[in-house]
């Protein structure tokens, strides 16, 4: 039997990587775009995941992936491409749009034109996020919640949500959204709140850092790992009939239970002297439960997640200390600024 061919945008970010191993393992022929003439992402996700095979394109430049589809002819394109770091957003709203709002219209345009007029040919997948909730209107969030975002990251995920939305009503495409929660891994940019504490943590226990400076310790997420929801993104593309479906853990976390946990791992039981809150990386305002109620996913898709919050955490600082040790086997460093093209 032919293999299934995929193509994935966001190849070099952690759900990329997680994502191109599960199908690759299925049997697929896996492709992922990358942006950029060197980028060092790309050479990462070569090392790591050699039989992938790397096309260059950008979200922003249509021919790029209409030559991406004509390659790679993929029954299945998922589109994890994005800008996605919030605060970034602020400082850089219209390359934001550009990129994580305007690409999935690129995207499901070059999908529309290649394949002239038998939309039904390739499966897309979205992946939508729990920031287009914002200004949560009730708790758990499901997929009929009012969508209030409150950055020009999460406005960009609801334009790229309801696009993919208008293409699956209006054009019949089998196109799929998943409102992901936050999920996390040893792969997370340590820009990201999970990963800076469990790598602080890690550098603290090795005497190599002395403080973790963060802003908001009563900010609470829905925290799941990264793993467990690039499955429920395949699960979502075996279905006869498209959909929208939250993946979420359904339990939340403050900031503080994330510092109990990673610190305990080390056995640190009073982290306070360890940690200073810092108005750099506050974010104002910020008064909301973010927690998704997964339920579709669980009675349609059969997902549940495997991992739980303490088991997520410890992995992650166990990962952590092997790699600010040398003894890591995958050093996921190296992300800087957002890739917008992957
Ligand atoms: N990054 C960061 N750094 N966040 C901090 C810090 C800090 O020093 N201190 C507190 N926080 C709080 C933030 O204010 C936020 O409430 C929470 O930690 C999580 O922040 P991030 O880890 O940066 O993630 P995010 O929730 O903004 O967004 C992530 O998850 C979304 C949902 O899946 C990103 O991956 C988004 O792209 C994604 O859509």
């Amino acid at each position: 039997m032919t293999p299934k061919r995929a193509l994935i945008t966001g190849i070099t970010g952690q759900d990329g990587m997680y994502l191109a191993e599960l199908l690759l393992a299925k049997g697929y022929d896996v492709h992922g775009l990358v942006h950029g003439e060197h980028n060092p992402q790309a050479d990462l996700v070569r090392r790591v995941i050699p039989g992938v095979r790397l096309l260059t394109g950008d979200l922003t430049d249509l021919p790029s992936l209409m030559r991406a589809l004509t390659v790679s002819e993929p029954h299945e394109v998922y589109n994890l491409g994005a800008i996605s770091f919030v605060q970034f957003s602020w400082e850089n709203p219209l390359i934001t749009t550009e990129v994580t709002a305007v690409g999935v219209l690129n995207l499901l345009e070059a999908i529309r034109m290649h394949c002239e007029g038998d939309v039904r040919r390739i499966r897309f997948f979205q992946a939508s996020t729990s920031e287009m909730f914002g200004r949560v209107q009730e708790s758990p969030q499901r997929e009929t919640t009012y969508l209030a975002p409150r950055s020009p990251y999460g406005v960009a995920k609801v334009f790229g949500h309801q696009m993919t939305v208008n293409y699956r009503q209006k054009h019949g495409m089998h196109a799929s959204s998943g409102i992901l929660f936050n999920h996390e891994s040893p792969r997370r940019g340590p820009e990201f709140v999970t990963r800076k504490v469990t790598r602080g943590v890690a550098r603290i226990h090795l005497g190599l850092q002395d403080s973790l400076h963060l802003g908001n310790l009563d900010a609470r997420r829905d925290w799941g790992f990264a793993g467990d929801y690039v499955h429920a993104m395949w699960l979502m593309l075996q279905q006869d009939e498209p959909d929208d479906y939250v993946v979420a853990t359904g339990v939340s976390h403050s900031i503080r239970d994330l510092l109990d946990v990673a610190f305990a791992r080390i056995g640190v039981h009073d982290w306070t002297p360890y940690v200073v809150e810092d108005a750099e990386f506050a974010r104002t305002p910020e008064k909301n439960v973010l927690v998704g109620d997964a339920t579709r996913a669980r009675e349609v898709l059969g997902w549940e997640p495997t991992i739980d919050f303490a088991g997520l955490v410890n992995l992650m600082v166990d990962h952590d200390v092997a790699e600010q040790q040398g003894s890591a086997h995958e050093p996921p460093e190296g992300r800087g600024r957002p890739d917008p093209g992957a």
